[in-house]
């Protein structure tokens, strides 16, 4: 086991974003998180990184290291990385330097020339392509803006890395390469969350699923055996419902 969370709890005011989750994500194992939009996904991210609040309550356990109370600057340099669902590139850089602020942040710090083929390789291994890393990044479409955000994470040369909605807004035939890309990142030796709604996608590329509801997790196990619960049809026909 790589990390372990166990009863995290996040509120905002009188609403329980996140409560009592707890789940463990194995060596190389791809976890997928699903649930009805609101259900604490991307909060439960926040809550596991510290970026940009961690838990009210619970723990978190890393390589054998509680690291609830660990500075986002330190965790990320510690080996945990993650990606946005919102769009978090700097809009007015290229590529190549967007991904150098993040090598400049992972704690492997080199001479500029170093630096700059670190970030490379970054843009290399998500497949971003050569003829774009120094284009004005406001401008790429989404599927390459989508792989940058992994490329800045890839940077911090997590072991575990965290991926929250990377498909939502692609075609078919660019989540066919969103998925064979979290699959060679897997086999490059990371450890993947991955947060979709979309069942059909978890169901392809994760080891296991965990679903939440409201902030609770209401089924976990093999993708095939979570979809069938009635608990998860519930909660996502209740959604298309609304
Ligand atoms: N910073 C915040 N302040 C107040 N409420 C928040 C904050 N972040 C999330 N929430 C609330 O917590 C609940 C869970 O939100 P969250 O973004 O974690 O859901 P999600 O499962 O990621 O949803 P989606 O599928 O739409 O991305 C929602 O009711 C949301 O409005
Ligand atoms: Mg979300």
């Amino acid at each position: 086991m790589i990390l372990q969370a166990e009863n995290l709890t996040k509120s905002f005011g009188g609403l329980r974003a996140v409560g009592g989750v707890s789940f463990t994500l194995e060596a190389r194992e791809i976890l997928g998180i699903a649930g009805p939009n609101g259900s604490g996904k991307s909060t439960l991210f926040n809550i596991l990184t510290g970026i940009p609040f961690g838990p009210d309550s619970g723990r978190v356990v890393f390589e054998g290291n509680e690291i609830q109370s660990v500075a986002p600057e330190a965790l990320s340099r510690s080996g945990i990385a993650r990606t946005f669902q919102r769009e978090s590139i700097f809009p007015s850089l290229s590529a190549v330097d967007n991904v150098l602020v993040s090598v400049e942040h992972s704690g492997r710090r080199g001479s500029d020339r170093e630096n700059e083929a670190a970030a490379i390789a970054a843009l290399d291994a998500v497949g971003f392509p050569q003829t774009l890393h120094n284009a004005p990044t406001a401008t790429l479409p989404i599927f390459f803006r989508k792989t940058l955000m992994m490329a800045s994470a890839l940077a911090m040369s997590p072991r575990v890395l965290l991926l929250d909605e990377p498909a939502s807004s692609l075609t078919p035939g660019e989540i066919e390469h969103m998925k064979a890309l979290i699959l060679k990142l897997r086999e490059a030796g990371i450890s993947i969350l991955l947060i979709e709604h979309v069942l059909p996608l978890l169901m392809t590329v994760c080891d296991r699923l965990v679903v939440l509801d409201q902030g609770k997790v209401i089924a976990q196990g093999l993708p095939t055996e979570v979809v069938a619960d009635p608990k998860v049809v519930e909660a996502y026909l209740g959604q298309a419902a609304k």
